[in-house]
């Protein structure tokens, strides 16, 4: 299956080092064998929408997505304004936001679904804290945040990324070897299988300081199908290698 490298900025962009980023990231990507997406600030849509303009190589995504349609929701934005901005991919349940934003997993399922809805790919993230690891409980979280979104949307199940981010590897230059990686991979593989025929051509993304020294050696395991990569896809030079590898 084709691969997708998925760069999350977080709260790292400016009007000036966005256009020096994907300026850098144009010049350089030439015909990459995989799926490219950024998930950028909402403040930049247009911006960066203008910045890719006239080419199809690297596509767009949004870091979350609101859970209602439209309405009285202060400060959300909804899966249908993320649309008229070119967004192909949204972000829902990344752990820095089910941590601040006490985001449940019914929640992260409700938003996998007005994605859906609107025609854009939700990139649903699950996994477990450092302390939940040491207690045994991977496999059961994991499975208990994707198993609400299976729940929820059904068949369009088929439709979604599932990234796997270990939180005690996010921003901590702590990967996941490629064997931690792909048991929990394989793991989720067999709960897609349960819900669906078309389980084999879900792409599971891994992320956790996935970066140009060790993308490689994940991105070769048999259920690995992409990235989702946060410090590393604010420079150019890391992330066109990370593209490389995939
Ligand atoms: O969404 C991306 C992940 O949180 C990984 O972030 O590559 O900075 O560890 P990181």
């Amino acid at each position: 299956m084709k691969k997708l490298i998925a760069g999350n900025w977080k709260m790292n962009a400016s009007l000036a080092g966005n256009e020096t980023l994907v300026n850098e990231l144009r010049a350089g990507i030439g015909a990459p064998a995989c799926d490219v997406a950024i998930c950028v600030p909402s403040p930049y849509f247009q911006q960066v929408q203008g910045l890719l303009a006239g080419q199809d190589t690297i596509v767009m995504g949004s870091q979350n997505v609101s859970s209602h349609e439209s309405g009285a929701y202060t400060g959300d934005v909804s899966a249908t304004m993320l649309k008229e901005f070119g967004i192909r991919y949204a972000i829902v349940g990344h752990s820095e936001r089910r941590l601040h934003q006490a985001e449940s997993d019914t929640h992260v399922a409700i938003k996998a679904e007005r994605a859906l809805e609107a025609g854009i790919t939700p990139i649903v993230c699950v996994g477990e804290t450092l302390r939940e690891r040491e207690e045994g409980m991977t496999e059961f979280i994991v499975k208990r945040q994707l198993a609400a979104v299976i729940h929820l949307v059904g068949h369009c199940i088929s439709e979604i990324v599932v990234a796997y981010e270990p939180v005690w590897a996010i921003g901590t230059g702590k990967t996941a070897t490629p064997e931690q990686a792909q048991e929990v991979h394989g793991v989720l593989r067999t709960q897609l299988r349960a819900a669906t025929e078309h389980a084999d051509k879900i792409r599971l993304l891994y992320g956790g300081s996935m970066n140009a020294g060790n993308a490689a050696a994940l991105l070769a395991q048999p259920d690995i199908d992409g990235g989702l990569i946060g410090g590393a896809s604010l420079k150019a030079a890391d992330f066109l290698a990370i593209i490389a590898a995939a």
